[in-house]
């Protein structure tokens, strides 16, 4: 294994839900949007949304970046030269994420490698008609992921991540045997028990139709994984409505024009 100050801080990654009060230098700041904006990118299409009041943000954090899908401003620019979007909203999607995500993942790593914690907030493109109120996004702008960031003031333990054979296959996909899905959930659910995980956030996800039967001390990664996988959000048109809250159609387009 290579070590230098990159590898260092991509492997020194833990996310942060404990913050000081210290606040973020400006230069800093915009170190870290800098960072973002030089990863690769598709089209440009994101937006980033800073919000500097600690008393509304998860765990107390300094600073909230929204990461946002953003094909308003690329319309705009678009008809400047006379064109509009043809590109379905879902392929349109689909590039915009990669940009959003490679750009949110520069600004955690170069926000790391200055000493600041981070942790993303997934939940947040749901409350929709709340962002559009509370940040004023226009139509197909979507928040596709949030960042709190600041100062730590917590050290926790690296977390594990599945064996790398489970990860990495050379040129083809590999069969998977029991014997490796039951080594990958050990290295896992071993790993989080041995940080005592889920006990120390106190996080057990309830159980829609079923008994509770773990307790901490044997409620892991793969059971936690499995409880939101395996219940939440299992309605697609749920999912149709929030897209279209944002202005984005996901399915076939009804033709109005046509006999
Ligand atoms: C897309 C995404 C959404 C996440 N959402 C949340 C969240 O809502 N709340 C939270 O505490 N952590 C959230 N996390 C952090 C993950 O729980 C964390 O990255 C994962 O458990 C691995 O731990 P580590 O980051 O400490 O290595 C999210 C991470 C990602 C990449």
């Amino acid at each position: 294994m290579i070590h230098n100050p990159t590898i260092d801080v991509l492997l020194g990654h833990r996310s942060i839900r404990k913050y000081t009060r210290q606040a973020v230098p400006d230069e800093v700041i915009d170190t870290i949007v800098t960072a973002g904006q030089q990863a690769a990118f598709a089209h440009q299409c994101y937006s980033i949304i800073l919000c500097k009041d600690a008393s509304k943000h998860a765990f107390n954090a300094p600073l909230l970046f929204t990461v946002c899908v953003d094909l308003h401003k690329m319309e705009k620019v678009m008809a400047a030269r006379g064109w509009q979007r043809e590109m379905c909203d879902s392929a349109t999607l689909l590039f915009s994420i990669q940009d959003a995500a490679y750009a949110a993942q520069n600004m955690v790593i170069a926000a790391e490698s200055m000493g600041l914690g981070t942790c993303y907030l997934g939940f947040v493109p749901f409350a929709a008609e709340a962002n559009k109120e509370r940040m004023n996004l226009p139509e197909k702008v979507m928040p596709l992921v949030g960042i709190v960031m600041g100062y730590p003031d917590q050290n926790p333990p690296v977390r594990p991540r599945f064996p790398k054979d489970f990860t990495l296959f050379e040129g083809r996909y590999r069969q998977l045997d029991d014997t490796d899905v039951t080594k990958a959930m050990e290295q896992m659910d071993k790993g989080y028990l041995a940080q005592n995980y889920y006990r120390n956030n106190n996080v057990m996800l309830p159980l829609e139709e079923k008994e509770e039967s773990y307790t901490f001390s044997d409620y892991s990664w793969t059971e936690h994984i499995s409880r939101k996988l395996g219940q939440w959000e299992r309605d697609p048109e749920k999912m149709e409505a929030l897209f279209a809250t944002y202005g984005f159609c996901i399915t076939k387009k009804e033709k109005t024009d046509e006999i």
